[in-house]
């Protein structure tokens, strides 16, 4: 049986007075790729940071419904967000590596949750960056800064950074759309290597790379999950005209 790693229902979401997300119910299984897409201001970031509880950091913004991770409230207060934010690890779209070294960057997590140990930190730093695919790129350079590579490089540096802390769910919020194609490609080939350790839920704008990497496809339209099914169906037999029309390019 597939484990249902996140189950999140009744989802609504306000920044003040405006309805973001109108009662969203959309669980993840374990081991699977979800692509979240939908044209600009449908919800996607606003949902994906409900699973972290980014949201949290936006004064305006009020969440109800029920989050559960391995069965846990997401929302109880008793949660420690810092913890979770390990758990469920996040990528934006611009990469965001700190302003230190390759390796002090990779072992922040790990440094403050308190690992000293030069060869766990030393480890941790080459199988993470060997897993996000920038180990050949970086290795020879690990103490120079991480704002000296490429941005793809950067992107990766990032990915290997969440990767570090061992999460079990990887939200990444359009990854690659500030990359170039070849970046990207890499991206993409990691992310389905991933899967097998990780459950992954992306937002995209690119239909084509939804279709290549993702399990499943939620497309949101003004605050709502029109659909939500495997990949193959959203793409080759949508039940909702509406997302007929937004995978056709017809919509809008
Ligand atoms: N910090 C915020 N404060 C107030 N309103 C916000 C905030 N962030 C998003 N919104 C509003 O919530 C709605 C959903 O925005 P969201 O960023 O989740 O959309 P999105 O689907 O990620 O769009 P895009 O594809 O452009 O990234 C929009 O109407 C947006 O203006
Ligand atoms: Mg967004």
């Amino acid at each position: 049986m597939a484990n249902k790693i996140i189950e999140s229902a009744d989802v609504h979401l306000f920044y003040g007075k405006n309805e973001a997300l109108k009662g969203i119910n959309m669980d993840f299984v374990e081991n699977e790729i979800t692509a979240l897409i939908g044209p600009s201001g449908c919800g996607k970031s606003t949902y994906l940071r409900c699973l972290n509880r980014m949201n949290d950091l936006i004064d305006s913004a009020k969440v109800t419904g029920k989050f559960l991770l391995n069965g846990q409230d997401i929302y109880a207060p008793e949660m420690d967000t810092v913890k979770l934010r390990k758990e469920v690890g996040m990528v934006f779209q611009q990469p965001n590596p700190f302003p230190f070294s390759i390796y002090d960057n990779v072992i922040y997590g790990l440094r403050l949750s308190g690992v000293k140990d030069h060869r766990v930190l030393d480890e941790a730093v080459e199988s993470s960056l060997k897993q996000a695919a920038v180990w050949d790129d970086v290795k020879d350079k690990l103490h120079e800064s991480a704002l000296s590579l490429s941005g793809g490089q950067q992107q990766r540096v990032c990915i290997a950074r969440v990767l570090a802390v061992k999460p079990k769910v990887i939200l990444m919020d359009e990854p690659t759309s500030a990359l170039d194609p070849i970046s990207s490609a890499k991206i993409e080939n990691m992310l389905l290597e991933l899967r097998q350790q990780y459950t992954i839920i992306m937002v995209t704008h690119n239909m084509h790379q939804a279709s290549r990497i993702s399990d499943k496809t939620a497309f949101f339209l003004q605050g709502e999950l029109i659909e939500y099914a495997s990949t193959k169906k959203i793409f080759l037999n949508p039940t909702e005209k509406e997302t007929e029309d937004y995978i056709s390019g017809r919509f809008g």
